[in-house]
């Protein structure tokens, strides 16, 4: 047979034509003389129609007791059905089985609801299923959206090491191995030292790669291998990055909603409420316009990237003193402590305010990294940055400026107890023609789940990694 090849979501090309299918039977629905087998194959699903008296007595056959996800090559006619979900349904002719599921170990997934537990362990197979591929293509264009951003606005990807002697953010998250005779490395827990090296030496840069963190603790937002991309600029600080998130993110979302209606439709998700973030004119919400009044003359013009600042921009300040009302008024079950962190029930107040990400800057130093610049205006907060996503997803992008002064950085290091002698190259940067420079991260998985309203990172990358899970 010579019907030509086709994929289920390129159907609309061969309407009215014979064409063979390669992919797995999805499910199968029987009514005395008539099949209805939905296939797969990766690209979408289609239901086929199979009246006994219109095809071989064999091919019935074999249909009629074929096993969830066995292996076939199937060849029909498309027919477009306006009730059909992909529109399109298959008058099938002929099916080949290239190995069929045995009766006794049959698909573990099935349409039924499963436990969390039970499909993590079954991963490898829960990924076939609808929204799961879906998910996995939104990824996939985020992760395309956010390197081409770069690559198309004058930044050059330079990759850093993955194996390091230093530790970026914190030593008590490091993932620790012997390196050879007397050494230690480390898996990176960011990129970020390294391309502040690669900022100095071509300007723009960014990387973009698998990082790792031993988060020992079991929360929603949290993978112990995680995928990170950073860009890091020479002669910019935080204004200029801030106005750079804003665009990057703006463009992920447009190339998302651009290409992705249909899966987020399987995801089930709501995407008037992804509208706002590329939305021309701002609208932020009047609870929360006061609180803006503060926004120095300098943001949104610094970069060039963006004229008028799109998303909210908080100082910490300003966010603090939003949740001291928030729980004078009963709204917060928890005040929040002036200096700490926010915890993840403030970090949902504070965006559950806007309608689209939020930027929440200049946070008490005593709380940040080591590496970031202090606010000349009051040198007891960074010059940093955390993007808070919309609907309460949390903080999707992490950043700062970056202290450029030899003498400053050294007495950091020294005060975080750091070894001096691993970081000699760092320091160096400082030696050599420093400049202010800055840059952020932004965690691929948590804007996975932001964009395709998932309630945990775990359904957010093939194969995730957590305290509790190293398998499949
Ligand atoms: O805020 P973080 O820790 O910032 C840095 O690592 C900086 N060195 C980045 C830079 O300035 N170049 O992490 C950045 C982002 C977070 O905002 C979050 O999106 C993601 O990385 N992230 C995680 N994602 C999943 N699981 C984890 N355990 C994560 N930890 C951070
Ligand atoms: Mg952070």
């Amino acid at each position: 047979e010579s019907a030509p090849i086709a994929t289920i979501a390129s159907l609309s090309h061969h309407e009215g034509q014979t064409v063979t299918l390669r992919g797995w039977l999805y499910n199968l629905r029987a009514s005395g003389k008539l099949l209805f087998p939905i296939f797969r194959d990766g690209t979408g699903t289609i239901q086929g129609i199979v009246p006994k008296a219109a095809v071989p007595e064999e091919v019935f056959e074999t249909l009629k007791n074929l096993t969830l996800e066995s292996s076939v090559i199937v060849t029909g006619k498309v027919r477009a059905d306006s009730r059909a979900p992909s529109g399109y349904e298959l008058d099938v002719e002929n099916v080949e089985v290239i190995q069929r599921v045995p009766d006794e170990t049959p698909f573990p997934i099935t349409l039924k609801e499963h436990g969390v537990d039970f499909l993590m362990e079954h991963r490898h197979l829960w990924l076939r299923t609808p929204r799961q591929s879906a998910i996995l293509r939104v990824r996939a264009t985020i992760m395309r959206a956010a390197a081409e951003y770069f690559d198309t606005n004058g930044f050059i990807r330079t990759d850093p090491p993955i194996l390091t002697p230093n530790a970026c953010e914190g030593t008590s998250e490091l993932f620790e191995m012997d390196y050879f005779d007397n050494d230690k490395a480390y898996l990176t827990q960011s990129g970020q030292l390294y391309i502040e090296a690669t900022a100095l030496a071509l300007g723009k840069v960014y990387s973009f790669g698998p990082t790792f963190r031993a988060e020992k603790s079991k929360t929603r937002r949290h993978l112990t291998e995680f995928w990170m991309i950073e860009p890091e600029v020479a002669y910019a600080g935080l204004d200029d990055i801030m106005d750079l998130a804003e665009a990057f993110i703006t463009h992920i979302v447009t190339r998302v909603l651009e290409s992705h209606r249909a899966d987020l439709k399987v995801i089930g998700r709501d995407v008037t409420k992804l509208e706002p973030i590329v939305a021309p004119a701002p609208s932020l919400s009047t609870a929360a316009a006061p609180l803006l009044s503060s926004r120095s003359e300098a943001e949104g013009s610094a970069a060039g990237t963006t004229k008028e600042p799109r998303f909210p921009r908080l100082s910490y300040d300003e966010a603090h003193a939003m949740l001291e009302k928030a729980y004078a008024e009963g709204k917060l079950e928890n005040p929040h402590k002036y200096g700490d962190d926010f915890g993840s029930p403030d970090e949902t107040y504070i965006s559950s305010q806007f309608d689209r990400p939020v930027m929440v800057h200049r946070y008490p130093a005593a709380i940040k990294a080591f590496y970031m610049q202090p606010d000349p205006a009051d040198p007891t907060k960074a010059l940093c940055v955390d993007v808070l996503a919309p609907e309460g997803y949390g903080e999707i992008i992490g950043g700062s400026q970056r202290v450029d002064s030899y003498d400053l950085l050294k007495s950091r290091i020294e005060e975080h107890n750091l070894p001096l002698a691993a970081f000699q190259w760092y320091l160096d940067l400082r030696k050599y023609g420093s400049v202010p420079h800055a840059g952020f991260g932004m965690g691929i998985e948590r804007v996975v789940a932001w964009l395709c309203g998932l309630d945990h990172v775990r359904e957010t990358i093939p194969f995730a990694r957590t305290l509790n899970r190293i398998y499949p």
